[in-house]
């Protein structure tokens, strides 16, 4: 079928729309009509070429939901008309880390990046001339209909609006699990998160439920601070300096018990402030990413091993897709997830690039291409 998606014919390169032609799903693979897609910054890697795709062109979008319009042979339950959400690491649940409950590490996210089917390296998008088009994280949801397989997909209850939902896909699930999972936070602890995007929203939330007491929000943006209480920030200031000051008058000197990255684009400077903010034997979080070649990052040495500070990055907050998807969902029902909150525009496809103009200046803390 002919579809319109979000597509650079370069990385670095711009986000455009196009024409493409889309297979039908084969044994082990839906078909899904796009209800929405969140606008991660992680696309933006593959435009600024922090993070460059080869070879181009590539579809963009891996923070999607959408209704199931055909399942190819095999489909393991799932049906024309289910509700999913994408899931933006697939897990193939027998690998060494989907078999020991750490999905997020699925030997299958090798393929994300890489453009065509992880099985066969067969491609299922196409521009009208007949080039190959590579789908971001197999799944491409920034276009009208996607097609991809089972290990990306979760089934969701019919009730929960997928233009929300969609958010789970990665923002939520990396930004909550960032510090409940990979930070641990616990009942009473003293928690900075830098970068309110929608992962910086989501890690507060998740700071929040799992008990934090002072919960810091850091964003040289106003707008960002004036929002991050309604996710669970106790405190918001514009500087890391002020945040590691915070929590030190918090915690009789002694300094966060985590400090958890999500800043746009990650550098050496990110994880300095953070792995300096945190108490004897705390963790510094890194779930930014930034250039793909840069390397080093200036923490003590004496601090890493005389006060047994942890220093750990971040995949897709250590969740496990099929799982947490449907945890956090329950959670959103019961009112202890907020994401509609989370929206601040939905755009339409062909703003898509005026959509990570947004981004860039500040003005949302998510913003949602929706689908007609
Ligand atoms: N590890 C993973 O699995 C994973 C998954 C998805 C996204 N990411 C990465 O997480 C990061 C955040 O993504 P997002 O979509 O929330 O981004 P975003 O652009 O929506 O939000 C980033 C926020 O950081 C703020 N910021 C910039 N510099 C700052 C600084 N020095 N101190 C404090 N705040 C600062 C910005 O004002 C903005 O509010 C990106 O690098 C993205 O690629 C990682
Ligand atoms: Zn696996
Ligand atoms: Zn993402």
């Amino acid at each position: 079928m002919k579809v319109r998606g979000a597509v650079i014919r370069s990385s670095p390169g711009p986000l455009e729309v196009a024409e493409m032609e889309l297979e039908d799903p084969r044994p082990d693979e839906v078909q899904v009509k796009m209800v929405a897609s969140g606008m991660c910054h992680s696309d933006d890697h593959h435009v600024t070429g922090d993070s460059p795709l080869d070879p181009c062109p590539f579809a963009l979008g891996h923070e999607g939901a959408g209704i199931v319009t055909k399942a190819g042979p095999n489909s393991k339950g799932i049906a024309e008309g289910d509700h999913v959400v994408f899931s933006a690491i697939p897990s193939c649940g027998h690998c060494r880390w989907c078999a020991t409950g750490r999905s997020n590490l699925c030997d299958l996210a090798a393929g994300i990046l890489a453009g065509p089917r992880w099985t066969d390296g067969s491609y299922r998008l196409r521009l009208p001339d007949g080039q190959p088009v590579g789908q971001l994280c197999g799944i491409s949801t920034f276009a009208e209909h996607t097609t991809a397989s089972l290990d990306s997909v979760v089934k969701i209850d019919d009730d929960i609006p997928l233009d929300k939902a969609c958010l789970i896909g990665c923002a939520v699930s990396t930004g909550w699990g960032s510090a409940v999972n990979v930070a641990d936070v616990q009942p009473g602890d003293t928690v900075i998160v830098y970068g309110i995007g929608g992962l910086g929203a989501s890690a507060l939330q998740g700071a929040r439920f799992a008990g934090a007491q002072n919960v810091i929000a850091v964003d040289p943006v106003a707008f960002k601070r004036e929002q991050a209480p309604v996710f669970g920030a106790t405190h918001a200031v514009a500087s890391a300096e002020e945040a590691s000051e915070l929590a030190r008058q918090f915690t009789d000197g002694q300094g966060a018990d985590s400090a958890i990255v999500t800043v746009g684009v990650l550098g050496a400077d990110h994880v300095r402030q953070a792995f300096g903010a945190v108490r004897k034997a705390g963790t510094a979080v890194i779930t930014s990413i930034g250039p793909h070649d840069a390397v080093g990052a200036p923490i003590s040495l004496h601090e890493l091993t005389l006060h047994q500070k942890r220093l750990q990055g971040s995949l897709f907050g250590a969740t496990n897709g099929n799982w947490d998807v449907r945890r956090l969902i329950n959670l959103y029902r019961a009112g202890d997830l907020k994401l509609d909150e989370m929206i601040t525009r939905t755009y339409s496809l062909d703003e898509v690039a005026q959509g990570y103009a947004d981004l860039h200046a500040g003005k949302n803390i998510r913003g949602v291409v929706t689908f007609a």
